[in-house]
């Protein structure tokens, strides 16, 4: 009886942490809608004041992001962060950035294409 009883308690538990995991695991990674609308706030914070709200940058000071790979601007990101790259203005940006952020950054810009490119007239 005492074997049933324990059986019975590792079964229990058994269906308890499957419940919890499969409650975790809807919770815990980000939906896509949710990452791209805070990739959109800190571009809104942040970005676009250099860079233009889709990377298309309108002043030469500032790199165009528009059109960039995602795995380019993440390498850029992180060589600011680390110091590799340097820049004064870019390591306060990317301080306390995690690389899922520089990588979702990245891909909200390549996206971004011919945006801000003006039909030459020449
Ligand atoms: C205050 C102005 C400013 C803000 C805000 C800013 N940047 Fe920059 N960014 C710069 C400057 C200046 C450079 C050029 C750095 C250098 O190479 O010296 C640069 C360079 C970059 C580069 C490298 C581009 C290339 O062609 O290699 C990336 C990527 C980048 N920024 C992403 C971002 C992202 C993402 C944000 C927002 C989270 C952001 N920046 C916010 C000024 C800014």
């Amino acid at each position: 009886m005492k074997t049933q009883s324990g059986s019975r308690l590792v079964i229990a538990l058994a269906l308890m942490t499957c419940g919890w995991s499969r409650a975790w695991a809807q919770a815990s990674p980000v939906s896509i809608e949710e990452a791209e609308a805070s990739v959109r706030q800190q571009v809104l914070k942040q970005c676009f004041v250099c860079h233009g709200l889709q990377g298309e940058s309108a002043s030469d000071k500032y790199p165009r992001l528009a059109g960039l790979p995602a795995a380019y601007i993440t390498a850029q990101l992180q060589a600011f962060q680390s110091g590799q790259r340097p820049s004064e203005t870019m390591i306060e940006i990317v301080r306390a950035m995690s690389v899922s952020d520089m990588q979702a950054l990245g891909h909200y810009f390549e996206r971004q294409g011919q945006a801000g490119r003006t039909t030459s007239i020449q």
